[in-house]
């Protein structure tokens, strides 16, 4: 079902934000999921989305050396069920893009599983590829520990110059840290 789409912000979350991350996480995930998307939020950065100050929308990220390249990786990703199929998740994935491209990385990407309906055609909405080569979906594996999911998503990320400093997001560049991977 389409509802109406909500005013919503974009940002990164701040320390008084992590418990409403966790509730967010206990919502959208069950079992080895909500264990692994709650133990490394100390490793990974989160963006939130916010509506009429209620925080609806969650996607924690981290980078990877990846063919090479940076590349911005799509840990976990969720949104409060009564505020889905509005664009939240959409919004998120469109930020952390703009967040990863700023930081200078080639790369988005993301993994599920193929049970997983609504997040296989969330990631094709938005561009992503779905990885059919063994080696390629090995190395997407590694790179995003995601050792029980069977679906692999990679966007190359587009550099327009005329991108310049706060064009479309109020969001600054994260620190490049390779070493900041759960
Ligand atoms: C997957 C999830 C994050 C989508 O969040 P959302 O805010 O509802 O997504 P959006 O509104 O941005 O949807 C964008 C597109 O994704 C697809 N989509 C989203 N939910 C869908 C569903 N239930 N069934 C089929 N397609 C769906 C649609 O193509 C949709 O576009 P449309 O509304 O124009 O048809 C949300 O359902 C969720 O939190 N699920 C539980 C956690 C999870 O599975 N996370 C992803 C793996 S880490």
């Amino acid at each position: 079902m389409k509802h109406k789409p909500l005013t919503l912000r974009i940002r990164r979350a701040r320390p008084a934000d992590m418990e409403s991350v966790k509730m967010l996480i206990r919502e959208a995930f069950t079992g080895e999921d909500e264990y692994w998307a709650l133990h490394d939020l100390r490793y990974t950065e989160v963006l939130v989305a916010e509506w009429c100050g209620r925080l609806v929308g969650f996607l924690e990220y981290y980078y990877v050396i990846l063919w090479g390249e940076l590349a911005g990786a799509i840990y976990y990703l969720g949104v409060s069920k009564q505020y889905r199929r509005r664009g939240v998740a959409s919004r998120l994935i469109l930020t952390a893009e703009e967040v990863f491209r700023r930081a200078g990385a080639s790369y988005s990407i993301a993994s599920t599983k193929s049970s997983n309906i609504a997040s296989r055609n969330l990631f094709r909405k938005l561009g992503y590829e779905e990885a059919r080569d063994p080696a390629v979906i090995s190395e997407l594996r590694r790179a995003l520990y995601a050792y029980e999911d069977d679906v692999f998503f990679y966007k190359r990320l587009r550099h327009c110059l005329s991108l310049g400093a706060g064009a479309s997001s109020s969001i600054r560049s994260p620190g490049y840290s390779p070493s900041s991977t759960p």
